[in-house]
């Protein structure tokens, strides 16, 4: 079947399995190899995009389902060879080790602080909370985002559980 997707303001049309997830679409017949694929079953928010302005697990959406939609990834997230404030932040901050997180963290970190601009550390720890990290412990992944969203405490000041 053939669909059209619009990744990163770029408009595609291309033939897809139906069986084909977003995820497999986006990485091997689009070549966004900077979405992982992690657990495959939308356990680890690896594979996070935007789609249609929200964040989903794209290896639990068909390619077909995604017809006429329009899809970021990170490779979205640099502009004019810029890194993003939270890429930056990440950067900064340590917030990454392996990587592999790193695309689907960083987008969820997009949503959340559009939802919330200045979020606590809880409410930090909540949004990510369908983004796994084996490498970091997740504590320079939080201070990434008080960093990126203006509030980041003196060293010595977080309290994390
Ligand atoms: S690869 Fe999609 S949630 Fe893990
Ligand atoms: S940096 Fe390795 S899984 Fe998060």
């Amino acid at each position: 079947m053939k669909i059209q997707l619009t990744v990163n303001g770029s408009r595609y049309e291309k033939d897809v399995e139906e069986n084909r997830t977003l995820l497999r679409f986006l990485r091997e017949d689009l070549g966004f190899t900077g979405t992982k694929e992690g657990c495959g079953a939308g356990e680890c928010g690896a594979c996070t995009v935007f789609f249609n302005g929200k964040t989903v697990n794209a290896c639990m959406v068909l390619a077909v389902e995604a017809d006429g939609g329009s899809v970021e990834t990170i490779e979205g997230e640099v502009k004019d060879g810029k890194f993003s404030v939270i890429q930056e932040a990440f950067d900064r901050n340590h917030g990454l080790q392996c990587g592999f997180c790193t695309a689907g963290m960083i987008l969820s970190v997009k949503e959340l602080l559009h939802r919330n601009p200045k979020p606590t550390e809880d409410q930090i720890k909540d949004g990510l909370e369908g983004n796994f990290c084996r490498c970091t412990g997740y504590t320079q992944i939080i201070e990434s985002v008080l960093d990126a969203s203006g509030q980041l405490p003196k060293k010595g000041e977080l309290h994390h559980a």
